[in-house]
Order: C-alpha cells, then structure tokens, then sequence
C-alpha cells in the first residue's frame, strides 16, 4: 500500500489507476434495439484486421499491450479457442472490439472493449455490452471480470457499473509510454502529456 503523497515515476513512463470490475450473476436481460445500420459480427481475426481495429480504437486511449506481440504471440493468441472476437460493422468497416477470454479457471473476462470514435455515444456501446454480456453468461461461467484504467475514456467506469459490473480492487499500473517506444505515433492520445 503506497503512502499518501508523491511517487517518483521515471522519465518515459506513465502512471494510471487500474480499477477491476466483476460480475458474479448474470444482470436481468435488458432489450437493447440494434443502433441504426450498425451489424454486429463474430471475426476469425487475421494480424492485419486486429492490428489496424485495435489501433483505431485504442490510440485515442493509449491502448498498447497488444501491440507489443510479434507476429507469432499475436497469432497465437488470436487463435486460441478460449477467446472469441467480435465487431460491429457500419458503412461496411468495422468501428468496435469486443474480446471475450474464457479462462480454464471458469472466470470469463472481457479482455477488450471499445468502439471508434464514429459510434461513440451512439447508443452502439450498450448494445455490444449487451451482447458481451448475453455470451458470456450462455456459457457455465463463474464470473465475468473486465479492467479499465484512468486513460480510458472517462464514460467507461460508469458505464460498466450501470451495466452491473461492480468494482473490487484498485491499483497503480507503471509501464513505458507507447508513444516513446514507438508502438503508437507520437501525437496519439494528446490530451495525455508526454513525460520525458
Ligand atoms: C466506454 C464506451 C464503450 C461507452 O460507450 P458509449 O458510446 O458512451 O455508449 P452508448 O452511447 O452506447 O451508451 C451510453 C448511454 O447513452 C445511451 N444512448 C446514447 N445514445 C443513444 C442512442 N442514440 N440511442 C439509444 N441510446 C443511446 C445508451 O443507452 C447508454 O445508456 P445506459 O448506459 O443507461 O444504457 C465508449 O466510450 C468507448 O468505446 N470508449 C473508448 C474505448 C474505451 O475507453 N473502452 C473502455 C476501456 S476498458
């Protein structure tokens, strides 16, 4: 447990406050109407398609563990069967990431959540909950677990309480910046100052 008051983060690296949220029963089923043109699709995810909707959708949030996998852990990954991919579609490109990891544990987590800035705040977000929700629970789960961190967007920690997450721990989370080590462009995410 850190003491109150002032802790020295290195140069290149940022600090956030990581807050973990769980759901231990499935929330009441909720209608939730498909937002206007949007199509919400399961992907067998290529490197190229995950790598160019993960950025689009988490530079703005300075979304970077990922990017950090070469081509074979990425590909590993993409292809494990625990984990499920889906989008939603909208003028024929895909503007959301929903990962879904069902663990050997019994635990399910909702590894990756988010949308582009084209549905944001369009009604679509609760829709793809809706969705996560719906098929995670489908299968004999023991919990459904989710992370969001102070440079996510700052609707995320309310909405996933209003969608029946409840938070249960707190941490500090210090990693190199992804604008530093080149896994994202240098003007990504500019409302986040850069500490060199
Ligand atoms: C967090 C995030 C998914 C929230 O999505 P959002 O776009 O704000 O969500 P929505 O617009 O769907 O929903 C917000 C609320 O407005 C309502 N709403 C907004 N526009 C609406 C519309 N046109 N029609 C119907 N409902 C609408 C929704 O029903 C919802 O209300 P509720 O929560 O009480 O059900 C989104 O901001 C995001 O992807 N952010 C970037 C990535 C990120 O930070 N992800 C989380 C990291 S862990």
């Amino acid at each position: 447990m850190p003491d109150n008051g002032f802790h020295d983060i290195p140069a290149g690296k940022f600090a956030v406050v990581v807050t973990h949220l769980e759901m231990r029963s499935p929330p009441p089923a909720r209608a939730v109407n498909v937002p206007e043109g949007v199509i919400f699709r399961q992907v067998l995810p290529k490197l190229d398609w995950y790598r160019d909707i993960f950025r689009r959708v988490g530079a703005e949030w300075l979304w970077f563990g990922r990017l950090k996998l070469d081509d074979a852990a990425l590909a590993a990954m993409l292809q494990d069967p625990a984990r499920q991919f889906y989008t939603l579609t909208r003028d024929g490109t895909d503007e959301a990431l929903l990962e879904l990891y069902f663990k050997p544990d019994g635990d399910c987590e909702l590894a990756y959540f988010g949308l582009t800035a084209k549905l944001i705040g369009s009604g679509a977000g609760r829709y793809l909950m809706n969705q996560a929700i719906r098929l995670a629970w489908e299968k004999p789960i023991n919990r459904l677990h989710l992370n969001t961190c102070t440079h996510d967007s700052p609707q995320a920690l309310e909405f996933y309480k209003r969608s029946g997450f409840t938070p249960y721990a707190r941490q500090i989370e210090v990693d190199d910046d992804p604008r530093l080590t080149g896994l994202l462009p240098r003007d990504a995410a500019p409302r986040i100052p850069l500490l060199t």
